[in-house]
Parts: structure tokens; C-alpha cells; sequence
């Protein structure tokens, strides 16, 4: 009997980076295939296998999924917000026809079950902005955001519809070293502290109190692979789970990253991206995510910025 694969789609991303390191470690190497359009390092693809292919193509994913036995899979593979507002038609076109691709097979093949992230991106300015409960008003103003919104309709309809095992979060902005951010409004929380490290000062692209829900990528990873690991009865939500780590505006991020580097610096320069978060909310109740598969975050802001400052000395080899 060939042995149960995993696989993910969209691998070479900043979540998927993360991932396939932790589902490789669960389940070994050779049963988590990695699959993107970008080619992978020889390195990476010596520990384990590595396909291109294009969330978009059916017949090859399908083939893929076919011949390894996969019976878990990761949709990564999505324009994020700040790029889909530039090319608003690829990012629908990416971001719909790659969960089609999915959930029509898995629609035939109910023994597979499916990952697919949404965001907070699919709340808007009608959204109440603080503690934003599970179900409340859901108007997104960004294409990205739509598109989730549209997704996660998709994705509840499919379950209910067609017995799909779809399981998603709408994930919180994500602060992680391994793998640059691949474009998002939340990205300066990342790219602040490689500057920080490199240049003890950084331009950042968003007004200094704006406060945005973040989480640290160890818990976002915990919490995907918690989720998919759940027992079916207990995912009651098959639209998306609201998932809240720390909220923190970029001038308490920095007097947290000077607690470490007194002289760090930072200015603020508000770009188009502004306007992205304007919309978004300040921070997330996820008491539902909590009540019904057990979800609770362990980072907080003193933790994760202590924990990144680490891994950043490390990567550019500073010794102070
Ligand atoms: N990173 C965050 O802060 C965040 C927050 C909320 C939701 N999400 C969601 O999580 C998912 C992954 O996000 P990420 O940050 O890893 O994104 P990313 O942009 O870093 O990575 C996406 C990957 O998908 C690949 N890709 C693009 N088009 C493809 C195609 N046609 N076929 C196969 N692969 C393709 C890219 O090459 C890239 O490696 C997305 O659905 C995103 O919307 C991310």
C-alpha cells in the first residue's frame, strides 16, 4: 500500500516555507510533496520532493495528487493584497480558479481533505474595528479581500453541498524570518526588523498608530496543522476561523524593538497600503476557534520581537 502524501501548493511563500519544514518533521520528508511555480534551490530539493506546477493547471494537480495517494493539501498559492490591488483580475483569476481546482476534486474524492487560507482582509470599514467577532458585518473594499470573502462562501458551500473536509483561517498579518513576505499590507512588520538590523533605522509604509492584528509564524503554523488535525465534528465553522495572535501598532512594535536597540530609529512615510488597513480591524475575537477545536495563541509582542531579533542577528552574522 503506497503510504498517505500530504502536499502543498503555493510551497515557496512565506507560509509555505514554514510549513513544509513542520509537516516534513510530522510526517517525513519524502511523504510532503512541495509545489510551486518558482523553482526550488537544489538544497531544498534534496531533502524532500519538489514539483513545479501551477495551481491553476487541473489536470496536472489532479494528476499529482492521483499518483502519491495525497490525501491532505495545502492551497498556498494567492496574489496577497497589496500586489492583487495592482493586477485586480490575476489575483481574482489566481485567487478563485486555484480553489476551484480543489474543491472540484475534492468534491469527487471526499477522502482528501483541504487547507485554504483567508484573511482579515475580508473585513471592511462597516466592520466593527475592535475585538471583530466571528460573524459580524463582512464588506471587503480591496480585490484581495474579496476574493477571500468569496472563497470562504465557496468553501462553506462545498462542505455543505458536496461533503468537502475544507478546513481555513482567516489569517491575521504574519511575522516570520525565513521567507520574505510575499506583498502585503502587514509587511513592514517583517521588513522592520531586517533594517532594524541592518541599518538600525527603517522607513516605515504605514501611519504609526495604526494598529493591525499580527501573529507570530510558529503559532499560525500550529494552528493550520491543529486545525487539520481536528476531528471532523468539531469544525462547526467551514467558512473561515477568525485567529487572533497580538495587536500592536508600528510605534509600539519600534519601542518594543528598542528595548533591544536603543538607538534604533524609525520615520513613517504612508503609502497605498494605508488605505488597505484602514479598512482592516485593530484586533480579532477568536473565542470561536478557541471554543470549538481548542485554538490558543502563545506568542505575544515581547516574545515574538525578542525571538525575530535573534533569528535576524543569525541571518546577517552580527555578533553584537
Ligand atoms: N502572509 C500573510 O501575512 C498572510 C495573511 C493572511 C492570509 N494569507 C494567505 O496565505 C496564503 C499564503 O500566503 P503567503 O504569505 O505564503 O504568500 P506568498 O506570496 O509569500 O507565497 C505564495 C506562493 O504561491 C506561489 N504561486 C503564485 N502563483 C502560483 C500558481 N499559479 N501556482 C502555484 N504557485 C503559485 C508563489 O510563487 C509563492 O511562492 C495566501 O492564500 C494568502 O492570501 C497570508
Amino acid at each position: 500500500m503506497q503510504k498517505e502524501r500530504t502536499l502543498v501548493l503555493g510551497s515557496a511563500g512565506q507560509i509555505g516555507t514554514d510549513l513544509v519544514e513542520e509537516l516534513r518533521r510530522i510526517y517525513g520528508d519524502s511523504n510532503v510533496i512541495a509545489t510551486d511555480i518558482k523553482d526550488q534551490p537544489e538544497a531544498f530539493k534534496a531533502k524532500g520532493p519538489f514539483m513545479m506546477a501551477d495551481v491553476t493547471d487541473a489536470a496536472t494537480i489532479h494528476k499529482i495528487i492521483q499518483e502519491n495517494n495525497v490525501k491532505q493539501v495545502y492551497l498556498l498559492a494567492a496574489l496577497l493584497s497589496a500586489v492583487a490591488e495592482n493586477k485586480p483580475k490575476a489575483a481574482w483569476k489566481l485567487n478563485m480558479e486555484g480553489l476551484f481546482v480543489m474543491l472540484d476534486y475534492c468534491k469527487e474524492n471526499n477522502d482528501v481533505k483541504l487547507y485554504w487560507p483567508s484573511s482579515i482582509a475580508v473585513f471592511g470599514t462597516t466592520t466593527p474595528r475592535h475585538n471583530t467577532p466571528q460573524k459580524t458585518i463582512i464588506e471587503p473594499s480591496t480585490v484581495y479581500g474579496i476574493s477571500k470573502l468569496a472563497g470562504e462562501r465557496w468553501c462553506e458551500y462545498y462542505h455543505y453541498k458536496h461533503g468537502v473536509d475544507v478546513r481555513s483561517i482567516r489569517y491575521p498579518g504574519l511575522i516570520s524570518y525565513k521567507a520574505d513576505p510575499g506583498g502585503g499590507t502587514t509587511d513592514y512588520a517583517v521588513n522592520i526588523f531586517h533594517e532594524a538590523i541592518l541599518k538600525n533605522t527603517y522607513e516605515c509604509f504605514l501611519r504609526e498608530d495604526t494598529a493591525l492584528p499580527m501573529m507570530y509564524m510558529p503559532d499560525a503554523i500550529r494552528a493550520t496543522i491543529e486545525l487539520m488535525n481536528a476531528p471532523a465534528e468539531k469544525i462547526k465553522t467551514r467558512n473561515s476561523y477568525n485567529l487572533a495572535g497580538i495587536s500592536f501598532t508600528p510605534a509600539i512594535l519600534v519601542d518594543e524593538i528598542k528595548k533591544h536597540l536603543p538607538d534604533f530609529t524609525c520615520t513613517y512615510k504612508p503609502d497605498s497600503r494605508q488605505q488597505i488597513a484602514d479598512t482592516w480591524p485593530a484586533s480579532i475575537d477568536d473565542s470561536v476557534a478557541q471554543k470549538e477545536w481548542g485554538w490558543k495563541h502563545r506568542y505575544e509582542l515581547a516574545a515574538m520581537t525578542e525571538d525575530m531579533l535573534i533569528h535576524m542577528k543569525e541571518k546577517y552574522k552580527v555578533t553584537t
